[in-house]
């Protein structure tokens, strides 16, 4: 008899601790916070983005000549390392695997125009896509953390 009333007890305190448990969670649901990654639609999103940015990019007469002997493969690696990049900075589930922007950078000299003319296309093409001002303004910010490797002039 004492066996039972133990085990009755036991499975009482059981389901109270899981009945509070489930309460807790269902009062204080886990915060979300969504990833820019996925704010911004997920990597075919920022693949359209990237592909009309670099578009814009290689066919400016500016960028010409940073792009003169680039093999259609180049292009495509190029291409598919800022992607890498974008994704990877926004908290997607992508692994960037190009060089250091100091390093894939230096001794082209860029300049603080160039900069700019390449900014400019960035944010065209994340306003042909209609991407929202806050993710925009994210994107563009790890951008601009990157600009102190990149321009050298
Ligand atoms: C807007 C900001 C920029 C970003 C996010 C960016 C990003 C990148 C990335 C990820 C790479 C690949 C590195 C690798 O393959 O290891 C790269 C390479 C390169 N970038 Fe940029 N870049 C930016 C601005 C510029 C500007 C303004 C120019 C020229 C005016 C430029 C010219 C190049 C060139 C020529 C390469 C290829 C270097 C090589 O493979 O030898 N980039 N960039």
């Amino acid at each position: 008899m004492k066996r039972i009333t133990l085990a009755i007890t036991f499975f009482l305190a059981l389901s109270v601790c899981a009945s509070t448990s489930a309460s807790t969670s269902a009062k204080t649901p886990p915060q979300e916070k969504k990833t820019l990654y996925a704010r911004l639609g997920g990597y075919d999103a920022i693949a359209l983005v990237v592909d009309d940015f670099i578009t814009r990019l290689a066919t400016d007469k500016r960028f010409e000549k940073f792009l003169t002997g680039f093999s259609d493969d180049s292009k495509k690696r190029l291409r598919q390392h800022i992607l890498d990049q974008f994704c990877a900075a926004a908290g997607g589930p992508c692994v960037y695997t190009g060089r250091e922007m100091r390093t894939s950078h230096k001794g082209l000299g860029i300049t603080e125009a160039d900069w700019d003319a390449a900014a400019k296309h960035l944010v065209a093409a994340l306003d042909k896509y209609k991407v929202p001002a806050a993710e925009k303004n994210d994107l563009l910010a790890f951008v601009v953390s990157q600009k102190k490797d990149i321009v050298e002039k």
